[in-house]
Order: structure tokens, then C-alpha cells, then sequence
């Protein structure tokens, strides 16, 4: 079964309590908080207090998904606030490895995510110190875009990777997800999906939460 992680992104964020309470209540097994800067990416989300603000009333560990340059700045804060998984941008963190380390040293798990256009490849001499990595299947910024199909390739060479390095990191798929291509993305190797438009745009969300985790 996949770990699921619905994001928040998508949420009513004028209920973002009932929200957040409708995700205790469901089979999902993280919350997805996506923090934009309007820097790394062209749109800005929310930042600390609305990730504390979540973390009040979440029942299901949050992961964390920095779309921020610079995110060395803010991993404590972030940290603080409630994250349980933290991931940083591959093309933001020219330290990626002292970063990685910096989430560790914080008591969180460390992931990476990778845009659309960076190859998996460049991964190889971190994926022994990362719990993640998060493989983007949009161009990060918004909810609600198409999905990516190059995104089977890099999680089977991916996956791959794992198996050849021994390493042991979960691959997560952000972006576009739905029950279409969730069965394909698990048979290529992913482990946990976010859904964002698909969960909250749907009419019965615990009910379409509850199809995701149950994907063969
Ligand atoms: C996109 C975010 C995603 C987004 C996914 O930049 O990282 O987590 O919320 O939303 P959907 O599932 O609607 O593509
Ligand atoms: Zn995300």
C-alpha cells in the first residue's frame, strides 16, 4: 500500500481546520504543506505561522515541501512548526549534503525533490544520507497542473538506483497524481503520493483518499 500524503495547498484555507480535521479522519498517512517564495517558484503559498496553525490540530505527521531558495535559513523554524519529513529542492541547495545534515541534526527526516528537468542521476552521492526523494511531475508553483508522463522513467531508474546502492529512502510522486496513474507509478517503484486538486476538488474526499491508499 502507498503512504499518501493530500496537500494542503488545495485545502479551503478559510476552513483550513475542518480540513485539516476531514485528513485525521482519513486513511492518508502525512499531511503535504507546500511552502512557496515567489523566488524558486512564481507563486507564494504561506509560510510558518499557517504550517503552526495546521500542526495544532494535525493528527498525521507533516511533510514538508520547501519551494524556497536558500531554505537553510528557515529549517529550524520549519522544524518547530511541526515537520516531520523536510524537503529541499535539489536546484536550491548548492550545500545540498551540509543541509541534509542540517534536517537530521533537527530531529526531522531529510528529502530531496527533484524538478521535472533534473535527472535522478544526480541523486547518486546523496541517496545514502536522505530518508526521501520527492519527484516533481509538474513544474512546482501551482495545484491543479497535468501530469508529467517522463515521471515513469526516472522513478523505474530511480528505483533502480536503490536497489543497486542499497540505500533505503522512500520515492515520492508530487504533482498531477490521481487514480489513473497512481497504479502505474507504484508498479514503477514510488512508495508515497501526494494529491492535492484530486482529494479536495473531489465531492467525497475521505472517499477518494481512501481509493489512493488502496491502489494495487
Ligand atoms: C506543486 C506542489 C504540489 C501540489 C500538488 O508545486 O508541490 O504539492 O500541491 O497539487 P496537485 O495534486 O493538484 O497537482
Ligand atoms: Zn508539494
Amino acid at each position: 500500500m502507498p503512504l499518501i500524503s493530500p496537500s494542503i495547498l488545495a485545502a479551503d484555507f478559510a476552513n483550513l481546520q475542518r480540513d485539516v480535521e476531514m485528513l485525521n479522519r482519513s486513511e492518508a498517512d502525512y499531511m503535504h504543506v507546500d511552502i512557496m517564495d515567489g523566488m524558486f517558484v512564481p507563486n507564494i503559498s504561506f509560510g510558518m505561522p499557517v504550517c503552526q496553525a495546521v500542526n495544532r490540530h494535525a493528527q498525521k505527521p507533516l511533510d514538508v515541501h520547501l519551494m524556497i531558495v536558500d531554505p537553510d535559513r528557515y529549517l529550524k523554524d520549519f522544524r518547530q512548526a511541526g515537520a516531520e519529513i523536510i524537503t529541499v529542492h535539489y536546484e536550491a541547495c548548492p550545500h545540498l549534503h551540509r543541509t541534509v545534515q542540517h534536517i537530521r541534526e533537527l530531529g526531522a527526516q531529510p528529502g530531496v525533490a527533484l524538478n521535472p528537468h533534473t535527472p535522478v542521476e544526480l541523486l547518486t552521492d546523496i541517496l545514502t544520507d536522505i530518508s526521501l526523494v520527492l519527484i516533481m511531475s509538474v513544474n512546482p508553483g501551482f495545484g491543479g497542473q497535468t501530469f508529467i508522463e517522463n515521471t515513469y522513467r526516472k522513478v523505474r531508474k530511480l528505483a533502480e538506483m536503490r536497489r543497486e546502492s542499497g540505500a533505503d529512502f522512500l520515492i515520492e510522486i508530487d504533482g498531477g497524481v490521481n487514480s489513473e496513474n497512481a497504479p502505474p507509478l507504484l508498479k514503477a517503484g514510488a512508495d508515497m503520493l501526494v494529491a492535492g486538486s484530486f482529494v479536495f476538488k473531489s465531492p467525497d474526499p475521505l472517499q477518494t483518499i481512501s481509493i489512493l491508499k488502496n491502489t494495487e
